[in-house]
């Protein structure tokens, strides 16, 4: 029987209550239902269940052992079964573990700083003054969040990404920029990867001084074969997944947008989180709340979808990150012994920042026919001179989730709120290296955990190789060779080669 049966029968018990009439009657979950790490305050206090449901929820997690399961894959055992891997992304910020195998990695990444360290002071000491990184997915959305969010007026460097294998990404990068003061880092885990080798290429020929060119990768002998010496050559190891590997050489662009020093503060956040999730018991553990609360509106609410909402123009690439954070790892069918799960996996996770989507998609949150459960993310201080917008954009924050969860009545069908659509609150103090490591480090280890419930593989993703295999095998139909089997695709090409 899945661990997660009883939940049905709660998710009955509570059919008819709401969050409004859930606060009324046990008014102090506002603050029982919230917890403090450091600089990162969460409050569940407006999703839908009560107290009985919470108890448990964290029944299911002693039950599971997501204790034990997280010291496992901080000591470095081969959690990532289908590939024979250690995910050990917890090495690569601080001394997680004091286990053989996660020590050996942490020595290999302390040493892997200490080269970056060299690299980014040698590229401060010269007259470059824009970096383009060339990545994508995991080689890419890690570090753009991060530069995104935490580079600063006057930073050394500005920092551009190119992922995407549309031409006009390319383009529109370079056509800014000045090749004789440009470096560039070409980042990718496989050093196999068709956008990114055929990126990396238009950058090489650009650049023309191919001196200015860096690489991070796993494959030294393809980063030698593309061009790219040792000595401009960082590492990456395969016990690192790529959507857990901007705290890796991957995130070389973070520590030329922020500094090396605000770069291995993220770190020190992250390590923070990490250290928590290690040892909080359950009832304290911000990662245990976190996947216990997902799996209650995948599992009991059914909800099909998950909104992120940063109420930060900082974290406006938090959805884009959390999308492969999230659905890329669990978006799974089969548990680790490959048999069919029961259960509902990840919902559709999407967003955007506040307060433009209240001007855009929030109408579907607070009228539409679905409840979406959402994670709300702000930052209490402001690092602008600008009070009043900080002030009103707090208030629209509190208020979209105090409207969302009670609704109105009205006797105007139209205008009548329904209300009961739950959400969570993660407040940072202020937005720092610090407490972004530790959001991050958050979704993390709540990924892992919402993997462990339900018994799936959440470090491969062999769902993404389909695609790339079948446009490989098109790619020379649409150069005017070779047959193509599918008569859909073979219609459609048709018409490409007539309109191109
Ligand atoms: O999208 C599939 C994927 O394999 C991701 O998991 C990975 O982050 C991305 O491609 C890039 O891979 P690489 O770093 O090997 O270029």
């Amino acid at each position: 029987m899945s661990p997660l049966a009883g939940l049905d029968a709660h998710a009955q018990r509570l059919a008819g209550s709401s969050i409004a009439g859930l606060v009324e009657t046990d008014p102090a979950r506002a603050r029982d239902f919230a917890l403090r790490v450091g600089p990162l305050y969460a409050n569940f206090s407006r999703q839908r269940y009560d107290r009985a449901v919470l108890d448990a929820l964290f029944g299911i997690a002693g039950r599971a052992g997501l204790a034990g399961a997280m010291r496992r894959q901080l000591d470095g055992e081969a959690i990532n079964s289908t590939e024979g891997r250690a995910v050990l992304h917890t090495a690569l910020r601080g001394e997680a573990s004091g286990a053989p195998v996660a020590r050996d990695a942490r020595a290999q990444a302390v040493a892997a700083q200490a080269r970056m360290r060299a690299l980014v002071a040698g590229l401060e000491a010269g007259d470059v003054t824009d970096i383009v990184s060339i990545g994508i997915g995991g080689s890419d959305l890690g570090p753009r969040l991060v530069a995104d969010a935490l580079s600063l007026p006057g930073a050394r460097f500005r920092v551009h990404f190119v992922s995407n294998v549309d031409g006009n990404a390319a383009q529109r990068v370079l056509a800014a920029l000045d090749p004789k003061r440009s470096a560039a880092i070409v980042i990718s885990k496989t050093f196999g990867t068709q956008e990114t080798l055929l990126n990396g290429g238009i950058v090489r020929d650009w650049l023309g001084d191919d001196s200015r060119l860096y690489a991070v990768s796993t494959n030294a002998q393809r980063v030698a074969d593309f061009g790219i010496p040792a000595e401009r050559t960082l590492p990456m190891w395969d016990w690192v997944g790529g959507r857990y590997s901007l705290w890796s050489a991957v995130g070389f662009p973070i520590a030329l947008a922020i500094g090396m020093e605000r770069f291995l503060q993220l770190l020190d956040g992250a390590a923070a989180m990490d250290a928590h999730a290690a040892d909080a018991p359950l009832r304290e553990n911000l990662a245990a709340w976190h996947a216990l609360t997902a799996v209650w509106n995948r599992n009991a609410l059914h909800a099909a979808t998950q909104a992120v909402l940063p109420y930060d123009e900082r974290l406006r690439l938090l959805p884009n990150y959390l999308q492969q954070l999230v659905m890329e790892s669990l978006g799974k069918s089969v548990h680790v012994d490959g048999s069919a799960v029961a259960a509902e996996t990840v919902p559709v996770w999407w967003g955007g920042a506040g307060t433009d989507t209240q001007h855009s998609f929030f109408q579907a949150l607070h009228q539409g026919t679905q409840a979406v459960p959402a994670d709300f993310i702000g930052v209490l201080q402001a690092d602008h001179p600008y009070t009043q917008n900080h002030q009103a954009l707090l208030a629209n924050l509190l208020a979209q989730t105090e409207a969302l969860a009670n609704g109105q009545a009205s006797d105007d069908p139209h205008r009548r709120y329904p209300g009961n659509r739950p959400s969570t609150l993660l407040l940072l103090d202020a937005l720092t290296p610090q407490s972004l490591g530790m959001l991050i480090a958050l979704y993390e280890h709540s990924v892992y955990l919402q993997s462990v419930l339900w018994g799936i593989n959440a470090f491969d993703q062999f769902g993404v190789e389909l695609g790339k295999q079948v446009a490989n095998r098109l790619l020379p139909a649409l150069q005017g060779e070779g047959e193509v089997d599918d008569a859909v695709t073979r219609e459609l090409l048709r018409e490409f080669n007539a309109r191109r």
